[in-house]
């Protein structure tokens, strides 16, 4: 093997903003890439900064000249809409290393009557589902199957008119239908209840790699109540090589006709729910994420090696650092949370003490007097790392309590609920 010290590091380029940004360039910085970030939103630009260069869509309205000026090896996109940019098509073509599936194979994520094909064919269990294009339709639906229906966008993006809303019941349901923005149609999914767990894998030279098994805190307030807003207030992971819950054996391993025929590689998650002891596909994602994402690779001894490997279909082999067997995230969120409609001002933020785990910031601002700005409703997420659960967890909440924003919150009983993988 080449020496380290004599070839360049890898170049690496995130396609996002704010904490993703921040965390996933952090990461594989810290393992010895250059980063820099092509800021793919309007907002969470600050702390990308403090990783490496940063790019604007104003100054530079496609990354492709800046991928071929800087050599970059590979880039890491955010969520899966890099591909309906118009520079989408160069992109593919200039050789750089995707760390995405790309083509057909996104439409596990994109398409959410396309996830239920797929498991239709390969017998893999998903709750029953439809997709409706008007009001008319869906109430048609929902009187021919009088049951709960989570209502879902049927084309999934950042952007999407519709965000999931969670119905327990069939009232619910007419009630929200009542609601909803039909521009894109809705996709009407069998509500399942709680029992939630997610599995990522990565898929690259033709094998399925487990990393972890995961849970999402999805709903705003403690003790699962209120909303489920679009992006979770924690989350925990817990290494798994040996898929030892089975998520990937029931609900991925299934897809190998698929994933070769579809040239798969990159990161893949599934969102399952039990019920009636199986295993229920509620969704795929073909990322690592905001959440899971950095954490991840905070675990990993090889993350550059790991991520560069998968983005060129090559074979892996992803080597853990030993004792670090679970993560915990806990996002702090901001004034008006979860509503996004509310605003706040911008607001100061303030920190006690010295920080002894991650802290990635997202809707943050650096002001002219050096002192940080609360700039909007998702303002950071601390990740701690640990041997065990419940290091983790006292190790993410003794940091997030050093950080104050007024109005702000967290939730305080991650890990409390919804683990082990099936519990409620
Ligand atoms: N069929 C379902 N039954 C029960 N809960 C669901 C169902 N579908 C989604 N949910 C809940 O809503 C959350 C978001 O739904 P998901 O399909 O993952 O969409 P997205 O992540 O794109 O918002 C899930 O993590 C889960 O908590
Ligand atoms: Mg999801």
């Amino acid at each position: 093997m080449a020496k380290k010290s004599s070839s360049p590091p890898v170049a690496a380029m995130v396609l996002g903003v704010g904490s993703f940004a921040h965390s996933i360039g952090t990461a594989i910085a810290d393992a010895g890439a250059n980063v820099s970030t092509y800021l793919t939103r309007s907002y969470g630009h600050f702390s990308p900064t403090l990783v490496g260069e940063t790019y604007s869509r104003d100054a530079f309205p496609s990354p492709l000249p800046l991928i071929r000026k800087n050599k970059i090896d590979v880039v890491i996109p955010q969520s899966i809409d890099w591909a309906t940019q118009p520079w989408a098509d160069d992109l593919m073509k200039s050789g750089v290393g995707i760390f995405s599936p790309t083509s057909g194979a996104m439409r596990i994520e994109r398409e959410r009557d396309f996830a239920r094909e797929l498991c239709v064919r390969f017998k893999i269990p998903f709750p029953k589902s439809f997709i409706a294009s008007n009001r008319l339709e869906a109430e048609k639906i929902l009187a021919a199957h009088p049951q709960p229906f989570v209502i879902k966008n049927p084309l999934c993006s950042p952007t999407s008119p519709v965000h999931t809303i969670l119905c327990e019941t069939v009232a619910d349901t007419r009630a929200w239908l009542r609601q909803v923005n039909y521009a894109e149609g809705v996709f009407l999914q069998e509500y399942l209840g709680r029992a939630e767990a997610g599995h990522i894998v990565l898929i690259s030279g033709g094998e399925i790699h487990s990393l972890v098994t995961n849970q999402e805190y999805k709903y705003a307030f403690n003790g699962n109540m209120g909303i489920v807003a679009g992006a979770p207030l924690g989350g925990l992971v817990e290494r798994d090589e040996q898929d030892k819950y089975g998520l990937a054996r029931e609900l991925i391993h299934p897809l190998q006709p698929w994933l070769r025929e579809s040239k798969f590689n990159g990161p893949l998650q599934v969102t399952a729910i039990k019920r009636n002891g199986r295993w229920h596909v509620i969704e795929y994602n073909i990322r690592i994420g905001v959440t899971s994402g950095p954490m991840i690779l905070r675990m990993l001894k090889n993350p550059v090696d790991v991520v560069l490997r998968t983005a060129r279909n090559q074979k892996l082999k992803p080597e853990f650092r030993r004792q670090l067997n679970f993560g915990c995230s806990l996002t702090l969120a901001g004034y008006g949370y979860p509503f996004t409609q509310v605003r706040g001002p911008q607001l100061p933020l303030e920190v006690d003490g010295k920080f002894d785990c991650d802290v990635w910031w997202n809707e943050v601002g650096g002001g002219s007097d050096g002192n940080l700005m609360a700039t909007g409703q998702r303002i950071a997420d601390v990740n701690a790392l640990a041997p065990g659960l419940a290091a983790a967890l006292a190790k993410a909440y003794a940091n997030i309590r050093k950080i104050r924003v007024v109005g702000s919150y967290f939730r305080t009983d991650v890990g409390q609920s919804l683990w082990p993988p099936g519990a409620v």
